[in-house]
């Protein structure tokens, strides 16, 4: 069984579907309210557990309720909560979003306890963990426990994959310590400075990233698809059509699917095809643990 480490953010999804976002100042009614199990970090172990893998997630809760229902929710998932510490000073984290009726939507998030996730605890994580060649992580945790992580992988040998999201500038001295990034438009824009809307953008951007050190680059496109890059190959691969009905989320089963084809040895192609298949199932669900497949889903 492929073995993956996922290091990052748990949140509880607060989720109110809207007809259209409310503008600055305006109190809108809206639809049915939700409540989902969410966090990058968390959707992206789900979504790897749902592939088949074996997963240790590391990640930091309050000592609340949300935190309670969470960990209890990972377990469900078969993935150890060992390494899912407790900040008791803080609140669990939290997510209030909004879907419309495209199946966009706006996310605000209050880390709490994700922001103490510090380098001293992953460091305190890492003797204990299984044999892995690949970690993923996202940016909803302090940006120096990820700087410490991609000194750790360098220095092992490990592959670490960075989903840059939220969006927010890197340390220059962490791009060559990358294996893979798998920004959308609008972090890979934000990243490079450069436009990433059309066909020719996506090249551009992709090298831009390799000149900084980055082994591959994977741009993630929504209902575009995907762009890859690497010094031997790139594919241009379509997203599936699919009815959108909430597309929170589709980026982390992107992710989590894609670091377990990758784990099992899958070539590029065979790996970015299975995640465009489990992502495309995602959208098509509410909720972002919940719309998450499993492997028995992807015929
Ligand atoms: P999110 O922030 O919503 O989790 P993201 O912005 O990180 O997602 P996207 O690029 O929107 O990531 O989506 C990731 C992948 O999911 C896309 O490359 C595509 O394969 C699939 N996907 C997203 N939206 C759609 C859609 N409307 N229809 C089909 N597939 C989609
Ligand atoms: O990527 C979707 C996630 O972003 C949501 O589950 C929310 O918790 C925020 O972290």
């Amino acid at each position: 069984m492929a073995h993956v480490v996922v290091v990052g953010s748990s949140n509880t999804d607060l989720v109110v579907k809207t007809e259209r976002f409310p503008k600055p100042g305006e109190t809108l009614v809206g639809g049915d309210f939700f409540l989902f199990q969410g966090g990058k970090g968390a959707n992206q172990a789900v979504a790897a557990a749902r592939m088949g893998a074996e997963v240790t997630f590391i990640s930091k809760l309050g000592k609340d309720l949300f935190g309670k229902q969470t960990r209890e929710g990972l377990e469900k998932e078969g993935i150890s909560t060992r390494l899912v510490l407790e900040d008791a000073a803080k609140a669990s984290g939290i997510a209030l979003i909004t879907v419309d009726e495209q199946g966009e939507n706006t996310i605000v998030v209050a880390p709490g306890a994700n922001a103490s996730l510090s380098p001293s605890d992953i460091q305190a994580a890492l003797p204990s963990l299984p044999n892995h060649a690949f970690i993923l992580c996202q940016l909803e945790i302090p940006i120096d426990t990820i700087t410490f992580l991609a000194s750790y992988a360098q220095e092992k040998n490990k592959n670490l994959i960075l989903n840059p999201a939220p969006a927010q500038k890197l340390p220059e001295s962490m791009y060559d310590q990358l294996f893979l990034i798998t920004p959308n438009e609008t972090e890979a824009s934000l990243l490079t400075g450069m436009p990433c809307d059309r066909e020719d953008d996506y090249p551009k951007i992709a090298q831009w990233f390799r000149n900084k050190g980055v082994k591959q680059v994977l741009l993630t496109l929504g209902e575009k698809g995907t762009y890859f890059q690497n010094s031997t190959q790139q594919h241009r691969i379509p997203a599936q059509k699919v009815t959108a009905v909430d597309t929170t989320a589709a980026g982390d089963v992107f992710n989590g699917s894609l670091v377990v084809a990758l784990a099992e040895g899958m070539q590029w192609k065979e790996a970015i095809n299975l995640a465009t298949k489990a992502a495309s199932i995602s959208v098509t669900r509410m909720g972002a643990q919940a719309s998450a497949p499993f492997r028995s889903e992807l015929v």
